[in-house]
């Protein structure tokens, strides 16, 4: 047996026996990825049999397994990777599991059910022969205009970080050779959300030390944390797209960072370089930037092959170059055992996998955390005794795709607007109803209006119905052609009759619970103002009705706390809270300089009393980690989960540093009348700045840390360190 083919050497030793039986040919073919629903069947097998390609996304099930079987009939028969955007669960095949989106389960603060999310899209994913997922989204989400922001963790780099970090380890398991695990694929390399006006795939006018103060960080803990694969973002930064940087990709990331799996480019990055981006008079100079930038695997810009395979053969590109991309391709290829053993679809496995009963119940308990209880006013939530009829009203009550979002088999790789989800699902109407029947409530509904066509609505059919109930709840927000890449928005406010049809409702005098089933924070200053009650879902899957409807009737407390700060008008972003404080305020003189909510904050049913705040040191060095300790009371009537959050702020330092920065978490049950003493860590070489020079320098002085339930300073205790 040829030694690559046995399993017992190293995958390292494996990989250097192939490579030297390899034809130019061959090598570049692993580089490519083929976009399985932009070539026919017959173009598909060519890729596989006469171009060796190294991978193919978006081909499922028995498509993805013809083609394995089609590779391993070649001369060297190297398996084909199999990627696909299992965004929020393996979701773009309908049946599987749909979790709530990145956005939404970000406002959970709770790593340990994110990883277990991560664990159920690899074992749906690895069922249907996939072995690599476009996720996570490492995006900082501070501009609330871009379309994508529904995919972010959030505007925090270090709770972005930390979740990302949750999620790689849930789809890489144990080890990559196991069966079930899949690659995850850290994305977009780098400030792709940060473009000019939140326009998408834009350029984005952000220095190198700002990068690695804001940007850079959560990739560094993606990469310290073993993720496989990154993709190089759409985007050029100061007028270099990132694909062609060869700082960014080979000096940073993999030089610097030690990242040693594979970068793929965005789908035809390539392309752009020539067509969008006009940086290439042609491909063969756009190849020529992307090899040498460090880009180690081409998605859909098939036309590369031809203009490697030339760039190399004429001795313009050393095959030294090339040979470096192709082993990290296929180290993974050996790692994930795919010579070995045969990763392929198995439709029996996949009906016994898919949304099984332990995946729902993964999907139901992330989904209860990450719901935001924003406004309760007197205590309008939970719906108590008194109540006998609910209105449940509003164009996103009973819209399951509104409620999913982005990345599922509505939206790509073709949208299928009108299958039916074949996993049980839940509107939020159809929660409400579950549980109002089975304690005897009365639900009406009506739609109201359209999200955007103003045309559409029948604000007095809504009204009516409202008039016959004990309380209205009305489900409103954005949808799906509002988010998503390209679909920026330039006004955040509520669209089409919306607006007016919350108004109406309030006018009729019933109390007023509102549900924001929404990609993304929206302007609305009136709901919060006017609202009895207001829960933030964002899109939340396929149970989003259930968990929600469990939180308006009390059966379960809410714990989500925001990932993100909500604007009172568009034109006040960026709203985020770690701003840099400026000497005017760095306000508007026609906005508050708050925003309408602020990032951490979130309601309980519960009321928590933050005391005796203490650091185990208050005079450290920067080798040191110090104890962080506050007690925390759960002081009202039932059990509650509160996530304490630590916060530090460089008070003097050599360059302008934020208000406040998010250095640690804790999501902790605690019992009502408890008290507890929450015990965090904190590493002294984490409060570093980025100097001009783009140095990380712990600078001596003194640091306060604040330690409370959201970034706000009147939820936070404060106490004094300083560092020699
Ligand atoms: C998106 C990526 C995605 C890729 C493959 C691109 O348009 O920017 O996030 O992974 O398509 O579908």
């Amino acid at each position: 047996m040829n030694n690559y083919q046995n399993s017992l050497p190293s995958p390292e030793q494996r990989v250097i026996d192939l490579l030297s039986r390899m034809s130019i040919e061959e090598k570049i073919g692993q580089m490519m990825q083929i976009s399985y629903n932009q070539v026919t069947r017959d173009e598909a097998e060519d890729w596989v049999t006469k171009r060796h390609a190294g991978s193919f996304l978006h081909a499922l099930g028995d498509d993805a397994k013809h083609l394995q079987e089609l590779s391993k009939s070649t001369r060297l028969g190297i398996p084909i990777i199999f990627g696909i955007d299992a965004i929020h669960g393996h979701a773009l095949h309908n049946g599987a599991t749909v979790f709530p989106s990145q956005l939404s389960i970000s406002c959970s603060w709770n790593e340990k059910l994110i990883e277990e999310a991560g664990r159920v899209t690899a074992r749906e994913a690895a069922a249907d022969g996939l072995h690599w997922t476009f996720s996570p989204v490492l995006c900082v989400g501070r501009d609330l205009r871009w379309g994508r922001i529904n995919e972010t963790f959030g505007e925090d780099p270090y709770l972005i970080g930390v979740l990302a970090s949750a999620i790689i380890k849930g789809y890489q398991g144990k080890s990559l050779s196991d069966s079930d695990s899949i690659l995850a694929c850290a994305k977009h390399y780098l400030a792709y959300g940060e473009s000019i006006g939140g326009r998408d795939s834009y350029d984005t006018e952000v220095s190198l030390r700002k990068i690695r103060e804001t940007f850079l960080p959560p990739f560094k803990m993606a990469v310290d944390a073993g993720c496989a694969t990154i993709m190089a973002g759409y985007e050029s930064i100061d007028g270099t797209p990132v694909s062609a940087s060869k700082k960014l990709l080979r000096d940073i990331l993999k030089d610097e960072l030690g990242f040693n799996g594979f970068v793929v480019t965005d789908w035809n990055n390539t392309g752009s370089l020539v067509y969008n981006q006009k940086v290439a008079g042609d491909m063969d100079c756009a190849a020529k930037k992307v090899i040498e930038a460090g880009n180690d695997m081409i998605m859909n810009t098939n036309k590369f092959y031809d203009s490697a395979v030339k760039l190399v053969k004429e001795g313009i590109i050393p095959e030294a170059m090339i040979d470096e991309a192709v082993k990290r391709v296929l180290f993974i290829k050996f790692s994930m055992g795919l010579f070995d053993e045969k990763r392929q679809a198995e439709t029996a496995k996949m009906a016994h996998v898919f949304n099984c009963a332990e995946h729902e119940d993964v999907n139901l308990r992330i989904t209860r955390e990450s719901i935001v209880l924003l406004e309760n006013k007197k205590n309008a939530l939970p719906l108590g005794n008194g109540v006998r009829r609910i209105a449940v009203i509003g164009p996103n009550a009973d819209d399951i795709k509104a409620q999913f979002g982005d990345w599922t088999f509505f939206s790509h790789p073709d949208p299928k607007p009108d299958t039916v989800p074949l996993a049980p699902t839940y509107t939020m109407l159809a929660g409400i109803k579950e549980l109002s029947e089975k304690i005897g409530i009365e639900v009406l509904y009506h739609q109201g209006c359209d999200i955007m066509d103003t045309k559409v609505q029948d604000i007095k059919g809504a009204l009516d119905v409202a008039n016959k109930a004990d309380v209205v709840i009305a489900v409103i927000g954005d949808c799906l052609a509002q988010n998503g890449e390209g679909k920026d928005r330039a006004d955040l406010n509520l669209s089409g009759a919306q607006q007016r049809l919350l108004e109406e409702l309030k006018n009729s005098g019933k109390p007023l619970i509102v549900i924001l089933v929404n990609g993304k924070p929206l302007s609305v200053p009136w709901v919060a103002n006017n609202a009895d009650a207001v829960l933030e879902t964002f899109n939340s899957g396929a149970l989003g009705g259930k968990a929600a409807a469990e939180i308006i009737f009390g059966e379960i407390n809410p714990s989500g706390k925001l990932s993100i700060s909500f604007p009172y008008h568009t034109g006040q972003l960026p709203v985020y809270y770690n701003q840099l404080p400026g000497w005017h305020g760095g306000k508007y003189m026609d906005m508050p300089e708050e925003p309408v909510y602020s990032f951490g904050y979130g309601l309980s049913y519960t009321s928590f009393k933050y005391s005796n705040l203490t650091l185990s040191q208050t005079s450290c060095s920067e080798s040191d980690i110090i104890h962080v300790c506050v007690d925390l009371t759960n002081t009202g009537e039932i059990d509650g989960a509160e996530t304490v959050q630590i916060y530090v702020n460089d008070i003097v330092s050599s360059v302008v540093t934020p208000i406040k920065q998010l250095k640690g978490f804790k999501k902790i049950l605690i019992k009502k009348g408890e008290t507890k003493t929450v015990d965090m860590p904190l590493r002294i070489s984490d409060l570093y700045i980025v100097t001009p020079d783009e140095e990380y320098v712990v600078e001596p002085g003194e640091f306060t840390i604040m330690v409370g339930s959201s970034s706000m300073d009147k939820d936070l205790l404060k106490a004094s360190l300083t560092v020699k």
